[in-house]
């Protein structure tokens, strides 16, 4: 795993991380890379991994700016969170006792309506992005809302916080489903204000990296009209942008779609135009098998947002059908119809949903026909999807330690007190693992890092 042209271009040396890493290149296998030297580019590109008995090991451990994890902390890649509303943060953990139809028109608009206050919109927005990064969420594709100046402050945070994220403009233009005072007042203008927003993002002074791009929002079809979504998608086409958007997570949002176009919700976006290899859907729970394969062919992606669909999307998302027939799935969080933006718990509560499907719930029927088989998966490989599958979803080279991957990365101290991990002594690499997956909390992530940078947490000695 030593890149040798590395260790002769002095100039590609910037810092290194000595440590042990854990990560989940693939869904199968958590892989340990125990007491290895991670050796980052001024750009913050993993350039070399250097193993402990490798030649020039000793030697290169004079260099300066040389982090050295102690005893019990351990390192893994940062969380993508691939679905985050970032508005609805000031909610979590509210308004969860309606379903979504009446959710979004009875508390969400009306809270979403209020950022375009700026001064409103600063404070919350700096909040949630201080703590995204503090609890390990290196990675954030997020919808903002339909105001267009709040939407680049949000991106201006993200920014100047060394957050990578994914921000979008929230497209919803149709009288008929959206509130007077909170819509687009036309498709033009909502195409025009997406693209102001593109504009911004690219061009800004200190986004020469694009470590914070921009996205395609039409917030789900429901919202919008056919101009809208048909503008959309042809920027889409023009633009190479990122899209994201809601499909089929509801028995009344995929019957909407069905209702209106004839078609799946998948379908339909696929017609405006709408599914990218750069696409990202949320929830997605009531994809048939052609739409799995529609998506699976388009190399679109699916943001499984286990704990938000026990409160909204009246099923659990087959995720396990999803990754057999190809499709690429990453988690996301859902604030605030998920109450918790924890990416730990995004993990845990995937494992959990996947297992409720694979047993069934209803104690009234026999065991034989209370589950769908074949449908639980591993907390390997829900962390896999936490971290290199959402990376894979978004097309960028993140999620793992490999070299030409970008070190987005947190270290967990398992030793503090104040957290939530106690390890009795344990030394297996596997279990220490699931103990930091179920335990960890805001104080045990020490340090966090994206493009190599330090972003949240204490800077290592
Ligand atoms: N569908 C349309 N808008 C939303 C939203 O804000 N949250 C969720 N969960 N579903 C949606
Ligand atoms: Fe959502």
């Amino acid at each position: 795993m030593t890149n040798p042209s590395a260790l002769q271009d002095q100039s590609a040396f910037e810092r290194a991380v000595i440590g042990t890493f854990f990560h989940a290149p693939t869904p199968q296998k958590l892989e340990v890379l125990a007491d290895v030297m991670i050796v980052i580019s001024p750009v913050g590109e993993i350039t070399a991994i250097i193993g402990p008995d490798h030649p020039d090991r000793l030697a290169m451990e004079t260099k300066p700016d040389i982090a050295r994890m102690p005893p019990g902390t351990y390192v893994l890649p940062g969380m993508v969170d691939l679905h985050v509303h970032a508005p609805q943060y000031p909610q979590l953990g509210l308004a969860l006792d309606e379903p979504l139809e009446v959710w979004l028109t009875k508390y969400t608009f009306p809270l979403e309506a209020q950022y375009a206050d700026l001064a409103f919109a600063n404070e919350r927005y700096t909040t949630l992005v201080d703590d995204l990064l503090a609890s390990g969420t290196t990675t954030a594709l997020y919808f903002a809302t339909q105001d267009r100046e709040a939407t680049k402050l949000l991106a201006d945070i993200c920014i100047a916080k060394g957050q990578r994220a994914l921000v979008g403009k929230v497209v919803m233009d149709d009288p008929a489903a959206c509130p007077e005072n909170y819509r687009d007042e036309s498709p033009v203008e909502a195409i025009a204000d997406t693209r102001a927003v593109i504009d911004h993002i690219r061009s800004h002074k200190d986004n020469a990296g694009a470590r914070v791009l921009p996205v395609i929002t039409p917030r789900f079809i429901p919202s919008c009209t056919d101009e809208a979504l048909q503008g959309l998608g042809a920027l889409a086409a023009e633009c190479g942008c990122h899209v994201q958007t809601h499909c089929s997570e509801s028995d009344w949002a995929h019957g909407h779609v069905l209702e209106r176009f004839g078609m799946t919700d998948a379908a339909a976006l696929d017609s405006f135009g709408l599914l990218t290899r750069h696409t990202v859907l949320a929830h997605s729970n009531f994809l048939t098998a052609d739409d799995m394969d529609r998506l699976a062919q388009r190399a679109s992606g699916v943001a499984h947002c286990a704990l938000s669909n026990i409160y909204f999307a009246n099923s659990v998302f087959p995720l396990r059908a999803a990754l057999e027939r190809g499709v690429h799935v990453g988690l996301g969080t859902d604030v605030s119809g998920g109450p918790s933006s924890s990416m730990f718990n995004a993990c845990l509560t995937t494992v959990q949903s996947s297992r409720m499907l694979e047993e069934g719930v209803d104690p009234a029927l026999p065991a034989e026909q209370r589950g769908r088989k074949g449908s639980a998966v591993s907390l390997v490989t829900a962390f896999h999807l936490a971290t290199a599958g959402g990376g894979i979803a978004l097309d960028l080279p993140i999620g793992s330690f490999a070299i030409g991957q970008r070190f987005d990365a947190m270290a967990i101290d398992t030793t503090t007190n104040e957290g939530g991990i106690r390890l009795f002594g344990l030394s297996d690499p596997a279990a220490i693992f699931e103990k930091i997956l179920y335990g960890a909390t805001r104080a045990n992530i020490e340090t966090v890092w994206v493009d190599g940078r330090v972003v949240a947490g204490q800077a290592p000695a």
